[in-house]
């Protein structure tokens, strides 16, 4: 009513004139020394009055807040940074059909859960970079956040070779990834692999890989559908672990090999991350991304007879086969690498809490239950790929911080922070600092989140995480300034999201010269002394 807006104005040009007050005369009061939530209700009353697009060069962050002097943000503090998702599909054709989330609806959905940036996979067309590029930015027109491009590379010539020349120097680009999987649509070799490590260290670009080895995936699932299994049980079956872990050491050794830094997207299993510690053991640049999915989930209800007895009862309201029901259920679950046996999400926590791997993303890849029945009757034919945009932040930091295993310093750095700095964006992104973007949430701990296809903000109609209760609830996030998600309610517009260009030659790289020229002068040793002697 009138009593209320009228409140509102007076409040908030309350808040206004405290805030100003404080910029104008520098005052090293709360604002300046803490983030605590009233203090962060007059950011939020400055950016409602559609000003602050930016971090003010006039707030003065405490040096504890800030990343690089050890950000020292306690529990119970509850401004943290927006996070960035490192690995996304939004509007992908995949396996013959497209993912259900595009630009605007996994950002809204991503908002609604506190991640004000992703980086999404730009596949070619046809093999053409350039077409891909520029029809990834026509499905980002209706974006409403910030986001930036990863690039896939399915093929090799000379114009792929250009190509990435161009993308890397004119479109913002810095990061490729191949895929060692997927056989006879997006795999590649490892001569190709080894020419696109070598492009990527000759770019300052950072090599991504999809690390299951695809012909022996091939193989496995020949062997499912001639042991009759055709059922979506069979997809975890015919791509084990081992799989996954071999396909990791290849990719290690041979970027090793070429010494470029090198990432290995969707960390699902031991396996995988045992080679990864190794090579950071010795030395080598490897970044480890596990997904929400892979340290939340696990495969045991699928086996589990208490899994077909509460499914049998669910099947009372429905007119389907129970085997019908379980594989429709098992579909949903489908991503490659697969969801693993338990113990392997508890395992990449842990390799999370102490730094063996680096940061979380989802690979949202959302699908919904009319598109994951495609393969019902064929496990090969399920379109890959689950949810995790929205549902990261809450699931992170429940599983996470909740727990104990990380503090509230460590939950910024694995979601936000690191990300920023291995794609090259940080201080823009990242980082509460004086010029950083305003992409800022409010997390309360005491809160409690709950997760539901019913009221998630994705097209899918169903969810992965369905049920999931836990502690700490994003209540606001601000994206780019802008107040996005307050009280339960998005306020996104079309449109309103910036493609966020990225820089080649990240901190990843810093030294691969000089370790080179030691290479290189250990190689001419001998061929010196060789030739002295002849
Ligand atoms: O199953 C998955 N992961 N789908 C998305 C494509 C990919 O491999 O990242
Ligand atoms: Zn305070
Ligand atoms: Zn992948
Ligand atoms: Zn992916």
């Amino acid at each position: 009513g009138e009593a209320s807006l009228h409140n509102w104005v007076y409040n908030s040009i309350e808040l206004v004139v405290a805030w100003l007050v404080e910029v104008a005369f520098g005052s090293d009061g709360e604002i300046a020394n803490s983030f605590h939530r009233n203090d962060f209700k007059q950011m939020i009353a400055i950016v409602r009055s559609g000003t602050m697009l930016s971090i003010p060069p006039s707030l003065k962050v405490e040096p504890t807040f800030l990343p690089s002097k050890g950000f020292s943000l306690q529990q119970g503090e509850d401004i943290i940074l927006g996070g960035i998702d490192p690995h996304t599909h939004l509007a992908m054709e995949f396996m013959g059909t497209v993912t259900i989330d595009d630009f605007f609806s996994g950002q809204a959905a991503a908002l609604a859960g506190g991640t004000t940036m992703h980086i999404d996979f730009v596949i070619p067309v046809n093999g053409s970079l350039s077409a891909g590029f520029e029809t990834y930015l026509g499905k980002a027109k209706r974006s409403c956040m910030d986001y930036g491009f990863h690039m896939a590379i399915t093929k090799w010539d000379e114009t792929v070779s250009k190509e990435m020349e161009i993308m890397v120097k004119e479109k913002g680009i810095n990061s490729f990834k191949f895929f060692l999987a997927y056989k006879g649509s997006l795999m590649i070799n490892d001569e190709l692999l080894l020419e696109g490590f070598k492009k990527c260290k000759s770019l300052g670009a950072l090599a991504m890989v999809h690390a299951e080895n695809g012909d022996a995936v091939f193989e496995g699932q020949k062997r499912m559908i001639e042991l009759g299994i055709t059922g979506p049980e069979g997809h975890a079956l015919s791509r084990p672990p081992v799989l996954e872990g071999e396909a990791t050491a290849r990719a290690i050794r041979l970027a090793g090999f070429v010494n470029t830094p090198l990432y290995i997207v969707h960390v699902m299993s031991i396996d995988a991350m045992e080679e990864i510690a190794e090579a950071r053991k010795s030395g080598q640049r490897v970044i480890g991304e596990p997904v929400a999915s892979g340290l939340v989930l696990d495969d045991s209800g699928l086996w589990d007879p208490d899994f077909t007895t509460a499914a049998k009862q669910e099947l009372a309201s429905l007119s389907l086969s129970l085997n019908y029901f379980l594989f429709f259920i098992i579909c949903l679950f489908v991503m490659s690498p697969p969801i693993r046996a338990p113990g392997h999400g508890k395992a990449l926590q842990a390799g999370l809490s102490t730094g063996i791997l680096q940061l979380v993303g989802t690979d949202h890849c959302a699908f919904n239950s009319t598109q994951k029945a495609f393969g019902i009757d064929d496990f090969r034919k399920i379109p890959n790929g689950v949810n995790g945009i929205e549902e990261r932040m809450h699931l992170v930091w429940d599983t996470m911080v909740e727990s104990g295993q990380i503090s509230v310093t460590d939950y910024v750095r694995l979601t936000s922070t690191e990300c920023a700095r291995i794609f090259n964006i940080y201080p823009r992104k990242g980082a509460i600092l004086p010029g950083s973007d305003a992409d800022i949430i409010i997390l309360n701990p005491n809160s409690s989140f709950e997760i539901s296809a019913t009221s998630h903000h994705s097209r899918s109609d169903t969810n992965v995480f369905e049920g999931r209760r836990g502690k700490g609830k994003v209540e606001v996030t601000i994206s780019g300034g802008r107040v996005v998600w307050e009280n339960g309610q998005l306020k996104v517009a079309p449109g309103s999201g910036n493609y966020v260009e990225m820089p080649p030659f990240g901190y990843l790289f810093g030294g691969i010269d000089k370790a080179d020229a030691e290479y290189l002068s250990s190689l001419r040793a001998p061929v010196k002394r060789f030739k002295a002697t002849t």
